[in-house]
């Protein structure tokens, strides 16, 4: 497959997931967690009126946060999916300076210039090399790109990702509802990154990495089950009702807590 028709292909797995990712980021404190510390790291001070861009906004959750902190934030949201552009349209109307519906490699060809551009839950998705040079290219000087890496995606903590634990858990309900078990896809294909690879990247295109740092978080172990039940014909085809039962007991059967490894990454042009 070609690399745009992944990318095509992404972005249409998100819009189908667009109102069941809005539920889910405000059901589980990760994804505030996660919002939280970009802004941390942004450094906004509070009068400042800084011009910012929610970059892969989805239901606009970062912006939310970043609103609740600093309502002088200029914002600006940006994402390729018209349906998750829509849902932050519904929760911010014309509080917001514009909504953009574009692919991160794209903004490049944009005419605004920001103090910084937040980016949470998102940047795996991406080719690190197009976003970062289009990126590098909407940063006033000195200004800042904030982003986070889910843990499976950084070569240092890929191997200490359990959320891939479920099988067992999954298959155990299905058994017990009398379900047949499908022959799911392989897990752990997702592309890794590393500092140093990240850090050559951001040289190439006039950016510093000055932040790169793992976070671990508690999360319930149930969270993985909510994650992937954002498909609907996970974890198997079966009826509404069958489907919730067997969810809910491999939440049940789920670890109580479970390590969650995330990485925040700070590039200063
Ligand atoms: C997991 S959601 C994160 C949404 C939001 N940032 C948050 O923290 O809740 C991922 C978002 O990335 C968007 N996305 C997917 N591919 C993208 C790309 N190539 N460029 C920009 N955004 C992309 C999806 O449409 C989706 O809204």
């Amino acid at each position: 497959m070609s690399s745009e028709s992944l990318r095509q292909r992404i972005i249409a797995s998100w819009s189908l997931r667009a109102k069941a990712y809005h539920s889910l980021t405000r059901d589980w404190e990760l994804f505030e967690i996660m919002a939280k510390r970009l802004i941390e790291n942004a450094s906004f001070s509070k009068d400042h009126g800084a011009k910012v861009l929610d970059l892969a906004c989805g239901s606009g959750l970062v912006s939310e946060v970043l609103f609740g902190q600093f309502p002088r934030v200029k914002l600006h949201l940006c994402d390729p999916s018209e349906t998750m552009l829509n849902l932050s349209r519904d929760l911010f109307g014309d509080r917001v300076q514009s909504y953009l519906q574009k692919a991160a490699r794209d903004i490049k060809s944009m005419a605004l210039n920001f103090d910084a551009i937040l980016c949470s839950a998102a940047f795996h998705l991406m080719d690190e090399d197009a976003v970062l040079e289009s990126v590098a290219q909407r940063l006033k000087p000195g200004a800042v790109f904030v982003c986070n890496l889910w843990g499976h995606s950084f070569d240092e903590t890929a191997g200490l990702d359990s959320s891939q634990d479920w099988r067992p858990v999954v298959r155990k309900a299905l058994k017990e509802s009398g379900q047949d078990i499908p022959k799911w896809p392989a897990s752990g294909g997702a592309r890794l990154r590393s500092r140093q690879k990240l850090r050559e990247i951001a040289e190439k295109h006039g950016l510093e990495l000055d932040l790169c740092q793992v976070d671990k978080d508690l999360v319930p172990g149930a969270f993985t089950i909510a994650f992937l039940a954002m498909r609907e014909s996970w974890p198997a085809d079966m009826d509404k009702d069958t489907r919730e039962a067997v969810l809910a007991r491999a939440m049940e059967l789920m670890p109580e807590q479970e390590p969650c490894y995330t990485v925040r990454l700070r590039f200063r042009k």
